[in-house]
């Protein structure tokens, strides 16, 4: 055997042995010295998880040695030993030998075999439960120190528990490398791992080229990554010491199976989950995830936000390289800046939500704060920019860029993202004098943010103690005599693939709304109320109480919910025309909305009004009644939805009061606005706003009319009043519009808005009215609720023009 040890570190290896060798049987999940493996053959981990063998992928001349999940019916490939080298016989052995070494020999030569450089007593192979297969000294004192294990060398998959990243006493990267296709498992070229810059991050490479990266780790999380979630499939932390380099992430639950796999047909990599209901793999996220995930898909010192077009734009303070080839949208040019450097007197600008530039030239001191940090960088001429190395906390550490700034993403929401502070010119920042000013304004700002401050933590801690109180059992218990089904939160990530961009399909006051779509195949919006919004668990708990109560054709319905942790989760059936405000406010779609059908939609939306206010058990006011909340299904049934500012009313109650005014610019009603006094007729108030908003197809904003500034409802009182309502209609209608029934609607809506409470009709005269010829009576001057308006042209929108869609939810809070 001391013979055979030594011969072995020559290839290629002769095997002289094969007859002292015992085969094993199926049903062990260890190979020790001199047993061997053959065809056919397989072992099993501890608990049925995994399972290693030959296989092959359609061909059975080109076999190889893996490992696999043995309780799934597709039985995917997590790590391939022979990859490159398919063996064409099935004489083929895998056996162990006394030094240690795992050898696989097809007709007496070595097919492949493990390089461990310690040598070992009394070795044993054993594969684990979490797929890795290693080799132990059984008369080792330390089990888990490992003369080899397949986890270092991985193929293109990566499970629970699996390091992805350097090894730094044995100078080994560890990376994950796609197949060249799906029935050739030969390592490509298509590779994921952590390239060593002094700011280490991890690459997806395409050869040798940066194909994506997510950014460095900053302490949180990865610097380009999504808010931070709390998922529910899995754990992850990326550590980064002298000895090693690594991102890893584990299971919550060890009944899920989770797999990460780069593609090299698919150029992506992408997580996936198991589903036990479909027997499937499902897709749970993906990188790149948009187009500014492709690197260097701007020039330097660019930025690109995935959320506008062009995507690509200067830094502040820098301009096109070059104009021409810029304005025929070739922005890889890269932008320089407008003036040059004074190197001395350079100040810095803080820019926010971004993925920090791509670190290959960065300088690291995680001793120093962030202050010192600026002092360091303005010391070095070439020092570009800098920040936190570990945003966490107060933050802490300096890491610093040099040269260009290269593939930086802006993230359009204000939970991704970070800080980056990039070096300026003097002429770049703000002057002297308005350096003095801007101090006045901070200390003006400090004394208000102070006492600002004061009066919501008071608030705040007025709130988390109500919140305190309810603990998450007396939530469930709240929720449990409502009858609504909770959903998994594991359910919805899958739904939504983790909450995709690419599945948003609107941002609310509260929290952004994601397409989805369930196992079955039944599609679903999900609101996911975001943990910095307003709306806490009361709001929460509102919604989905009062919605789960009412039924009516005209609502939007509640599928269910969720809670886990800090997630809130509403899911809805999935309305196919999405809003209301993208039709009428959108000059080419606002012409898919006829006469006819508008009218239809009002009546609708009187029908839900009027259940809402009188019909349901309860006298229910909505309070943030508005176009972009009355969503359209496939027939363009309007439905009211949003009920997270909805006040509930038992017996003969109508009106209520609240130091807490929310809801949306434009649509409150006056005595709302200022007193808080909410009613039934708030809610006619902003009905009576839509209704004008879906006959005019414009928005109650500033509207220009022969020099005067007003709100469209001062617009329609005016031509009312001359008699001319005719040119309030939005001309999409004016072909297939009944006069008399146009003239109605803008009649009754300007009888909605009246400035009284007791002058606006209830719901019930509003169908009347709508639906005969009765006689009304004449309309008072609306109340308009005077918005300070700007005689600034910008803020002045001619009425032909498409309004954006910027609307505002509020929240303010109103002295007593
Ligand atoms: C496998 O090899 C045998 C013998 O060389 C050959 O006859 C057979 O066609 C091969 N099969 C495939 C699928 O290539
Ligand atoms: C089988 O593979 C060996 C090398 O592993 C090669 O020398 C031999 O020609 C192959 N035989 C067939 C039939 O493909
Ligand atoms: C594999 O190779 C061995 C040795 O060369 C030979 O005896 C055996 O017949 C081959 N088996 C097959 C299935 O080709
Ligand atoms: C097996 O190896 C012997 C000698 O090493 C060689 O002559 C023979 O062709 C090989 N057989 C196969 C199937 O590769
Ligand atoms: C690590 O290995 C690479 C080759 O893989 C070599 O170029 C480099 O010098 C090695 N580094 C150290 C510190 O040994
Ligand atoms: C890669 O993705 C493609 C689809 O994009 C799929 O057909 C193929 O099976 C995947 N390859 C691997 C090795 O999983
Ligand atoms: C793990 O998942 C299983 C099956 O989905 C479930 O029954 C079990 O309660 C979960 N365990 C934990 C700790 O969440
Ligand atoms: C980052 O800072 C936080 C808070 O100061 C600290 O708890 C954490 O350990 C730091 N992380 C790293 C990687 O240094």
């Amino acid at each position: 055997m001391k013979f055979i040890l030594t011969m072995m570190s020559s290839i290629p290896y002769i095997l002289f042995v094969s007859s002292l060798v015992v085969s094993i049987a199926a049903d062990t999940s260890s190979i020790s010295q001199s047993q061997s493996l053959s065809f056919g053959k397989t072992i099993v981990s501890p608990s049925g998880t995994f399972e290693l063998g030959f296989f092959h992928l359609g061909n059975p001349n080109k076999s190889y040695l893996g490992i696999w999940f043995k309780n799934i019916p597709s039985r995917d490939i997590v790590w391939v030993a022979n990859g490159g080298n398919p063996i064409n016989n099935s004489s083929a052995l895998l056996s162990l030998k006394s030094s240690g070494h795992l050898v696989l020999t097809h007709n007496n030569t070595v097919v492949w075999s493990t390089s461990s450089l310690k040598e070992a007593i009394n070795p044993v192979a054993n594969l684990l439960d979490s797929g890795n297969l290693v080799i132990r000294d059984e008369n080792a004192a330390n089990q888990e120190a490992y003369l080899w294990q397949s986890f270092d060398y991985p193929s293109d998959t990566m499970v629970s528990g699996m390091k992805i990243g350097w090894d730094l006493k044995r100078n080994l990267s560890i990376h994950l490398s796609a197949w060249k296709s799906a029935d050739d498992p030969t390592p490509g070229d298509f590779t994921w791992g952590i390239i060593l810059h002094p700011y280490p991050e991890m690459y997806l490479m395409k050869g040798n080229k940066k194909y994506q990266r997510v950014g460095p780790w900053n302490g949180l999380q990865f610097s380009g990554g999504r808010p931070k979630i709390n998922n529910p499939v899995y754990l992850y932390k990326f550590v980064s010491n002298k000895e090693e380099i690594y991102y890893e992430w584990t299971l919550k639950n060890a009944s899920l199976l989770s797999k990460l796999v780069v593609n090299q047909t698919a150029q992506d990599r992408s997580r996936y989950v198991w589903s036990e209901t479909t027997k499937s793999w499902g897709f749970y996220s993906t990188r790149p995830e948009d187009p500014c995930d492709h690197y260097g898909i701007c020039g330097a010192n660019e930025y690109c936000s995935p959320s506008v077009l062009p995507m690509c734009e200067c830094l502040k303070g820098y301009k096109p390289e070059s104009p021409e080839k810029w304005n025929s949208m070739d922005r890889t040019q890269g932008c320089v800046l407008k003036h040059p450097l004074s190197c001395k007197d350079d100040g810095f600008a803080p820019l926010d939500r971004l993925k920090v530039p791509d670190t290959k030239r960065t300088y690291v001191d995680e001793s120093i704060d962030l202050e010192q940090c600026k002092t360091k960088c303005l010391k070095d001429c070439s020092c570009m920019a800098y920040t936190n190395t570990n945003i966490s906390g107060a933050g802490s550490g300096c890491v610093m860029w040099f040269g260009e700034l290269f593939d930086i993403k802006l993230f359009p929401d204000r939970e991704s993202g970070q800080r980056l502070y990039i070096r300026l010119p003097p002429s770049e920042l703000e002057s002297n004098w308005h350096k003095k000013i801007s101090k006045i304004v901070n200390i003006i700002t400090f004394v208000a943010a102070t006492l600002g401050g004061i009066l919501a933590i008071f608030f705040i801690y007025r709130r988390n103690v109500a919140d305190k109180s309810k603990t998450k059992e007396s939530i469930e218990r709240q929720l449990e005599d409502v009858d609504v089904p909770l959903f998994n939160l594991l359910t919805i990530t899958i739904a939504t693939n983790n909450f995709l961009l690419k599945n948003k399909i609107g941002q609310g006051g509260f929290g952004p709304v994601y397409k989805g779509k369930l196992e079955g195949g039944q599609e679903i919006a999900v609101k996911r109320l975001s943990s910095r919004s307003g709306q806490g668990l009361t709001e929460f708990i509102t919604e989905v109480k009062l919605i789960a109560k009412l039924q009516h054709r005209n609502l939007v319905k509640l599928l269910g919910c969720c809670i886990k942790g800090k997630e809130k989760l509403l899911v809805y059936e999935y309305m196919v025309n999405g809003s209301l405000d993208s039709f009428i406010f959108d000059k080419i779609k606002s012409k898919l909305l006829d006469w006819p059908q508008r009218f239809h939609i009002i009546l609708g939306i009187v029908r839900g009004l009027l259940y809402l206010h009188q019909d349901s058990r309860l006298r229910i006011i909505h309070r943030d009644l508005k176009a972009s909340n009355i969503l359209l299904d496939e027939k363009l049934n309007p439905k009211i939805s949003d009920f997270g500012l909805a006040r509930a009313f038992g017996g003969d109650q109508t009106e209520g009061n609240t130091d807490r005014v929310v809801g949306t610019y434009g649509y409150m009603a006056p005595e709302y606005a200022v007193d808080g006094q909410f009613s039934i007729k708030s809610d006619v108030f902003s009905f009576g706003i839509l209704l004008l908003e879906i006959v005019c197809g414009n928005k109650n904003k500033a509207l220009c009319h022969e020099n005067q500034t007003l709100n469209l409802v001062g617009h329609a009182w005016t031509l009312w009043k001359e008699q001319n309502a005719l040119q309030l209609f939005d001309s999409s209608i004016k072909d297939s519009c009944v006069i008399s029934e146009v003239l109605r609607c803008i009649h009754v809506s300007l009888l909605c808005v009246q400035q009284y409470p007791e002058d606006r009709p209830t719901m019930t005269s509003v169908i009347q009215m709508l639906g005969s010829e009765m006689d009304m009576v004449e309309p008072k001057e609306p109340g308009f609720f005077p918005r300070r308006i700007l005689k600034e042209g910008n803020l002045c929108t001619n009425l032909n023009q498409v309004t954006s869609n910027d609307e505002l939810s509020i929240t303010s809070l109103s002295g007593r």
